[in-house]
């Protein structure tokens, strides 16, 4: 099963200039101890502006061109929806970490989203696609623990495919 996992602003911004807006390190610590020990899927822009392998997961990156490689065991590159129908239809919990055209493509296969909502907007250049309340419903809502460093409240939600 596919789940996706993003933090996006209140106007649905994940980003800008291929990098995060922001720094919430409860939402960086959540993101770890969900996603670790298992495979987490990406776009090739995603993985660069990750600047390295994260530890103890394996990487899914999706690019189209044909040369593009990684000398690493644990990131495997595929090119197309064909190749990540195992991962969709596995029993075990597969992330999709983003960005924002990864999301567009993933989103029809996947059943649960974590989501961190962020409750300012912000100025960017990619979008979190629309949650569509007719196809996802909200299990949970939780909000998140103030941080020092950001002037914004967000909360931790969960939706699950009707
Ligand atoms: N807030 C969050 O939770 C969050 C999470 C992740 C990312 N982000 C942000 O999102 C931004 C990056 O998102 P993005 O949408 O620009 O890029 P992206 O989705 O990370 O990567 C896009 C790349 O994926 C490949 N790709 C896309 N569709 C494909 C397909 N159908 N088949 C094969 N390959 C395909 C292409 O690689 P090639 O060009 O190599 O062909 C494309 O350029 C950054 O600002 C990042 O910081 C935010």
């Amino acid at each position: 099963m596919l789940s996706i996992i993003v933090a996006k602003a209140k106007n649905n911004v994940i980003g800008k200039n291929n990098q995060m807006l922001w720094h919430l390190s409860d939402d960086l610590k959540r993101f770890k101890q969900l996603t670790l020990n298992h495979t987490i899927i990406m776009g090739r822009k995603t993985f660069e502006s990750l600047g390295r392998v994260l530890p103890n997961r394996k990487h899914i990156v999706f690019t189209q061109n044909p040369d593009f490689k990684v000398n690493n065991e644990n990131v495997e590159v595929v090119h197309s929806l064909l190749q990540v129908q195992e991962y969709i239809e596995s029993d075990e919990e597969v992330f999709v970490i983003g960005g924002a055209m990864i999301y567009h493509l993933l989103m029809p296969y996947v059943t649960k989203m974590y989501v961190t909502e962020i409750h300012k907007d912000f100025e960017g250049d990619t979008f979190f696609p629309k949650i569509d309340e007719s196809v996802w419903k909200e299990i949970s809502r939780e909000k998140g623990p103030e941080d020092p460093e950001n002037d914004f409240e967000y909360e931790y939600v969960i939706y699950e495919k009707n």
